[in-house]
């Protein structure tokens, strides 16, 4: 063997060790932002009637349909994240994982108990959750935990999106009881805060960007505007509400009109489908801090 020879497979044995070594400390985590856990504190009593938001039934019962899909859903948030728990060998995501884990349970016991309120008024919340256990029986016995944990980032995007609407439009946001207006901004200050812990799971566990792309399609155009529909209406039946055309009107509104929820979102949500997308790409840090000072009054607890 040369001396040439004997050099370059030294340099390769070298570059080959050090590529091992840079990926095994590459960080797996791009959050931004602690991922704090808090207890909240709030009282649902100043629910008092069904009809809660602009005095429309159904834009109230489109804010109910969202609430009651949340135990459920954010339960199986956890557990599809969970299935990648092993894989994971960045120390900060590990941890995030519990954290965001905590954050999601702490939303689903908050919505149980609002739902609770809901149902006093007059809803029958356990109709959505119905619904929903029957969707999350099928999807656990049929699909890949790839695809799950694909559904949860695609949802996880969706829920940050509307985080950023609810925290730059709480005046707008017409959500009467203050409880109800509260959870909501508390839930979107943490859904900010764990925005991208799904989403470096799936990068670093899974990887198919094409994949997750189309899944996403999937979720923003059918999935979820389906599932919409479908929760508002069992909600509407369920009261023996009839529908007026100025109340549909106002759903419209609502959601596309000029300050409406999905037209403003428009441009974050359709960013997922950029090749390179990142959810912190959308930085809205200063946005949460100022938010948890608001709201800080209904922190029973706040991290040191
Ligand atoms: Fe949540
Ligand atoms: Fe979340």
């Amino acid at each position: 063997m040369t001396g040439d020879h004997k050099r370059s497979l030294m340099e390769n044995y070298l570059l080959r060790t050090m590529n091992a070594n840079t990926a095994l400390t590459l960080p797996q985590s791009q959050s931004r932002l602690p991922i704090e856990r808090r207890i909240m504190r709030f009282d649902y009593k100043d629910i008092e009637s069904p009809v809660f938001h602009s005095d429309n039934a159904v834009v109230s019962a489109y804010w109910v349909g969202l609430s009651s899909s949340f135990p459920l859903g954010e339960a199986e948030f956890i557990k599809s994240v969970r299935l990648f728990e092993d894989q994971i060998t960045d120390a900060r995501l590990k941890d995030e994982v519990q954290d965001f884990a905590a954050q999601e349970a702490h939303h689903g016991l908050q919505h149980k108990l609002v739902n609770k309120r809901f149902d006093e008024v007059g809803y029958k919340t356990s109709h959505i959750e119905k619904f929903m256990v029957e969707k999350l029986d099928e999807r656990v016995r049929n699909w890949s935990p790839e695809k799950r944990l694909m559904h949860t980032v695609a949802a996880e995007h969706f829920t940050a999106t509307m985080a950023h609407y609810a925290l730059t439009h709480a005046d707008t946001l017409g959500i009467e009881p203050d409880s109800v207006h509260n959870l909501f901004l508390w839930h979107a200050i943490e859904e900010i805060e764990h925005k991208s812990v799904a989403f470096d799971v799936y990068l670093n566990c899974v990887g198919n960007r094409f994949k997750l792309r189309r899944h996403y399609a999937f979720f923003a155009f059918i999935e979820f505007p389906l599932n919409m529909i479908a929760m508002t209406r069992f909600l509407l039946k369920d009261r023996g509400h009839k529908t007026t055309w100025a109340e549909r009107k106002g759903m419209w509104q609502h959601l596309f009109g000029k300050q409406g929820l999905f037209r403003a979102c428009w441009g974050q949500y359709m960013s997922f489908f950029k090749k390179d997308f990142h959810p912190w790409q959308h930085d809205d840090s200063a946005l949460v801090a100022e938010w948890k000072e608001k709201l800080a009054p209904y922190f029973a607890h706040q991290p040191q």
